[in-house]
């Protein structure tokens, strides 16, 4: 646990408590540099105009769908960290390169928005972003040297880690991340289970294991953000988030790099598993920056179960 004399651990800030990990200074200002960001991001979010990209506001001026201004604002941020080799977002088509490894030691991939379409409902979104050190970004997420996610709902939390423990970090009065759980750890099995995708095209191993969650007892608890779902799992500390294969959609819809590995570094830092079904998703080894993976993430033996039934249709 961080302790430091005269602070209670509520007064922890997301820089200090970074500088009290094993890593290196440019890491510790890159997180912070994208906890910065954010900040502008949660603007947007609150206040932006809901407009389409391409359209314009009251005052003729052009309007960006958010996920692009949310892209446009972490983008310009990392290109003057002063320490980033290459970037590639979910709203770029290739990446982005900013400097050569001496200047850039890390390379970062990011969702800026994921869950945009929930913003006009007003449901919960988030960022969610992987960094690994140098300037390849084609590696197994088992690489991944960071990973994080800022969640913008009635409050908004960052949660990270470095290899070393998850921790969450919300935000205070005065914009500041302060820590509020550390060493966040998921118990081995669950009762909530979050199921992306329409059920009558799951395969039939993964109707049966839900039938078998739901007779068990877990309940259904899905937003369709996959930020606060992950969330809601993790910080429970028992449940499965998946977005299985479907008919038709083999690999699902979640994207290896902007959303599957860096979520499931953090489950698995906690204590948890993340699956396609048949492999380790940290293990996949990217081959196109938009590749796609079905995933069972969350509560350990969940994962294995989910793992048996599907080996089992
Ligand atoms: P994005 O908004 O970045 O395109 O991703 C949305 C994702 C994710 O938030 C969620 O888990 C999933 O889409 C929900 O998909 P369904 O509407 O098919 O359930
Ligand atoms: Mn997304
Ligand atoms: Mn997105």
């Amino acid at each position: 646990m961080y302790k430091e004399p005269g602070k209670t651990k509520f007064q922890i800030e997301l820089r200090r408590h970074l500088r009290a990990q094993d890593i290196p200074d440019d890491l510790v200002h890159l997180i912070c540099e994208i906890a910065e960001a954010c900040k502008y991001v949660i603007n947007a979010v609150r206040t932006g105009d809901l407009g389409v990209a391409g359209t314009s506001n009251l005052y003729g001026e052009e309007q960006l769908a958010l996920d692009v201004l949310s892209d446009r604002i972490i983008k310009k941020r990392l290109i003057h960290s002063g320490v980033v080799c290459n970037m590639v977002s979910e709203e770029m088509d290739e990446i982005f390169h900013v400097s050569d490894e001496r200047a850039g030691k890390y390379s970062v991939a990011y969702d800026p928005l994921d869950g945009s379409s929930l913003v006009d409902v007003n449901l919960a979104v988030g960022t969610i972003v992987s960094i690994y050190q140098g300037c390849d970004l084609m590696q197994e997420g088992s690489r991944q040297v960071a990973a994080m996610y800022i969640l913008y709902g009635p409050r908004v939390s960052l949660v990270y880690t470095v290899g070393n423990g998850v921790h969450e970090f919300t935000m205070n009065h005065l914009n500041e991340f302060t820590l509020t759980r550390e060493n966040v750890t998921m118990k081995p099995s669950g009762d909530i289970y979050s199921p992306g995708g329409q059920r009558n095209k799951y395969l039939p191993g993964v109707e049966k294991y839900v039938q078998h969650l739901e007779a068990k007892g877990a309940k259904l608890r899905y937003s369709g953000g996959f930020v606060p779902d992950i969330n809601q799992v993790l910080m429970k500390g028992k449940g499965l988030f998946m977005y299985p294969m479907l008919n038709g959609s083999p690999n699902g819809k979640l994207r290896l790099l902007y959303e599957l590995n860096p979520m499931a570094y953090i489950v698995e830092q906690a204590g948890g598993a993340a699956s396609t079904g048949t492999c380790r998703i940290l293990d996949i080894k990217p081959e196109s920056l938009d590749q796609r993976a079905p995933v069972f993430i969350g509560c350990s033996e969940d994962v294995e179960l989910a793992k048996e039934f599907l080996n089992a249709q």
